[in-house]
């Protein structure tokens, strides 16, 4: 039973997040996709819109036998991954300028918690240049969305700004 944790903020899910979720299932049994709780980040949505957002649109992938769950957690993303006895943390990385950082945060990481494998995984071109902050930025000066999120996630954005 091989158990990964896909961390992230999560805010919003992207089509790139699900992308790489789809191919995770490829290689674990069990994927806990684990919503960083950041008191110092401001938000578009909150911590329960997001899982319940990530809830249903994980329903809509192509999950094989792969168990996905979603969770959230607070402090170091090793101490957590430990307490859910995971095997291996997977980051998605889209261009040469994730991997910086990614690098750093895997390495750092592994000094803390050795036993746990960082997985770095690539998503579907048409996803390189997907992210969630680009997302907001687009959507707050009124661009169009589709095909980055899901359809169900763009129409929570257009909802949450009604008020
Ligand atoms: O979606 P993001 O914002 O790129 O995800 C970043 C995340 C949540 C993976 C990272 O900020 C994290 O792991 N935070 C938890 C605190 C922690 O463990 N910090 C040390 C990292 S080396």
């Amino acid at each position: 039973m091989r158990r990964a944790i896909y961390p992230g903020s999560f805010d919003p899910v992207t089509n790139g997040h699900l992308d790489i979720i789809e191919r995770g299932c490829k290689l674990f049994d069990e994927i806990i996709i684990a919503i960083l709780v950041n008191p110092e980040k401001q938000p578009f949505f909150s911590i329960e819109d997001r899982r319940e957002m990530l809830e249903a649109v994980l329903k809509t992938i192509e999950c094989r036998n792969c168990t996905l769950r979603v969770d959230d957690f607070k402090g170091l993303l090793v101490h957590y991954a430990v307490e859910r006895e995971a095997h291996a943390i997977v980051r998605g990385i889209r261009a040469i300028s994730d991997y910086e950082y990614e690098l750093q945060m895997a390495l750092m990481n592994r000094r803390l918690e050795p036993s746990i494998e960082t997985v770095f995984m690539m998503p579907a071109e048409k996803y390189s240049y997907v992210s969630s902050r680009l997302v907001k930025e687009v959507f707050q000066l009124g661009g169009e969305l589709n095909g980055l999120v899901p359809p169900l996630v763009e129409a929570r954005m257009k909802e949450k700004v009604k008020g």
